[in-house]
């Protein structure tokens, strides 16, 4: 098979700012991180933890884009992003655990890390490159394949980034999820991480945060706030975020739910 290039630029990342974040960036105690490797339920996880800081309330995710209520820190700079901002700040990244902003691993700060059934990692970013602008030629299913395999010159593989973020489950700061379990109960999934945040809601709260994360109301949400990320180095694009939202599992390790090795129809 064709050796297939990268689905992204390699200027996407800047790997002397990423450096420079995880020996710079200043982390507080009450800050939140949300880790996933690309594909595996980042949006979805920064919007229920955004409704849980609201008690419910779907203004501030109604009104303000998912990347302005959380700063990624691999992209752009995210020292200089988050100067302005009032603590407690969001944060997410898809950045393997060596490359992770040091001060983290010295502070109180949170991580929720969202993992995916690699499955339909693919399968989404099958879809997602598609609407990538700087994409000449469309990987089929087996060449995303086999990128995936290979791995992302930064973030490394998803195999290498688990192992490397899994040994932190033993640490009280640190909540490993699943998009599989969000799936299967979101309002467990919810009270869990609200548990975990050290947020007390109201049975009517939760229900409000259940109704604006589920996926047709997040994702009218979504289409509605049509402001694309500034990015350093190109131009800024929007991509839909949301496709289908399904898992092929009904939990890790649990039975196979959907089972085809065609590529998925979109
Ligand atoms: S990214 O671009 O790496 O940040 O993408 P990420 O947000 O990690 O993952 C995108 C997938 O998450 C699905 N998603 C959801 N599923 C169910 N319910 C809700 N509310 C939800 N929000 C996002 C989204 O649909 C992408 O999966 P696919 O399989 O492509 O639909």
């Amino acid at each position: 098979m064709e050796t297939p290039g990268r689905l992204l630029p390699p200027h996407f990342y800047d790997m002397e700012k990423i450096q420079r974040t995880r020996d710079e960036l200043e982390v507080g105690d009450q800050d939140v991180f949300i880790v996933t490797f690309p594909k595996s339920g980042t949006h979805w996880m920064v919007e229920i933890v955004s409704l849980i800081y609201s008690k419910g309330d779907p203004t501030w995710v109604k009104s303000s884009p998912m990347w302005k209520r959380s700063a990624c820190v691999e992209i752009n700079y995210a020292v200089e992003m988050v100067k302005d901002k009032a603590k407690p700040r969001l944060f997410t990244s898809h950045l393997p655990i060596h490359l992770f902003p040091k001060a983290y691993f010295t502070s109180k700060a949170k991580m929720i890390y969202v993992a995916r059934n690699p499955r339909d990692i693919i399968t989404s970013l099958y879809h997602f490159q598609r609407q990538l602008p700087f994409c000449q030629t469309l990987f089929s299913f087996e060449q995303i394949i086999e990128s995936f395999l290979q791995g992302n010159p930064v973030l490394g593989s998803w195999f290498d980034h688990i192992k490397g973020w899994l040994p932190m489950r033993d640490s009280e700061k640190f909540l490993f999820f699943t998009y599989e379990e969000l799936i299967q109960d979101l309002k467990a999934s919810v009270e869990k991480i609200c548990h975990f945040l050290g947020k007390e809601l109201s049975e009517e709260e939760i229900s409000s945060v259940l109704k604006n994360a589920s996926f047709p109301v997040m994702k009218k949400h979504i289409l509605e706030n049509k402001e694309p990320m500034p990015l350093e180095n190109m131009e800024p694009f929007k991509v839909k975020i949301m496709r289908k939202g399904e898992s092929v599992v009904s939990g890790i390790g649990g039975s196979i739910g959907r089972c085809s090795t065609s590529p998925p129809a979109s």
